[in-house]
């Protein structure tokens, strides 16, 4: 595994690659259109591993995303990285919805943690909790519009941000992670309810689109 850059961050943003291992359908059929069709995944034993501490400020925000079944390994996880769980700091409606076990699955959630307190100086604290936007055809694709949200959260340049298990460049941001390089494929729509118009700016892509395991510092593209 590539290590984590000698760095210290203020802002944490990360979206695990869990496992569903085992899960079937409602129907009895094997689990199918799962994360691991499409990336390896982790084991929480493995994720709880990573030594996310030595990369935190003593100050710091962790961002964590995380779907229905998995919220209670969730705040284990940033609990055993070193954090306290606070709240929940985004959810997304994916407006399509997925077949679950019990509803309609249509939402997931950004966790919010703290390791000792919130990073200053703070920037916007009315950034709306909730976003409705179609997910894309990428398979566990994020909308950059919570990117942004926490941009304006933590608007300082001295607040260090990288993004753990990252599939994109976005400047400002450090990045982590295994997986080619993409585009975002989301940066030119606008949130539909979210209360603000959020448009992104062209991201110029350096040449590691063919990189497996990397971490790319946001000061190559000062
Ligand atoms: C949930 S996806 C991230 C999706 C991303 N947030 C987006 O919006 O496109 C998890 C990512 O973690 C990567 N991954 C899996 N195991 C990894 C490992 N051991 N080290 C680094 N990345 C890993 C996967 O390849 C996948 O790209």
């Amino acid at each position: 595994m590539n290590p984590f850059p000698d760095k210290k961050y203020s802002v944490i943003y990360v979206d695990p690659p869990w496992t569903y291992k085992g899960r079937i359908n409602h129907n009895g059929s094997k689990l199918t259109g799962s994360a691991s069709d499409h990336y390896e995944v982790m084991s929480t034993e493995d994720l709880r591993s990573l030594d996310v501490k030595s990369i935190s400020e003593t100050n710091c925000c962790l961002f964590m995303w995380v779907s229905g079944p998995k919220l209670d390994e969730a705040v284990l996880l940033g609990q055993a990285w070193g954090f306290k769980y606070k709240t929940i700091a985004f959810v997304w409606d994916k407006v399509l919805p997925n077949v679950g076990f019990y509803t309609l699955s249509q939402c997931e959630i950004c966790l919010v943690f703290t390791r000792g307190c919130i990073p200053k100086n703070r920037g916007t604290r009315n950034e709306r909790q909730f976003l409705s936007k179609k997910r894309t055809k990428r398979h566990s694709e994020k909308p950059h519009d919570i990117r942004e949200r926490i941009n304006r959260m933590f608007p300082d340049t001295h607040h260090n941000r990288i993004e753990l298990f990252s599939r994109h460049i976005t400047p400002g941001w450090d990045v982590w992670g295994k997986d080619p390089i993409l585009e975002p494929s989301d940066t030119s729509e606008t949130s539909e309810t979210s209360g603000t118009s959020e448009t992104s700016e062209t991201i110029e892509m350096p040449e590691i689109s063919d990189a497996l395991n990397f971490w790319i510092s946001a000061d190559l593209f000062k």
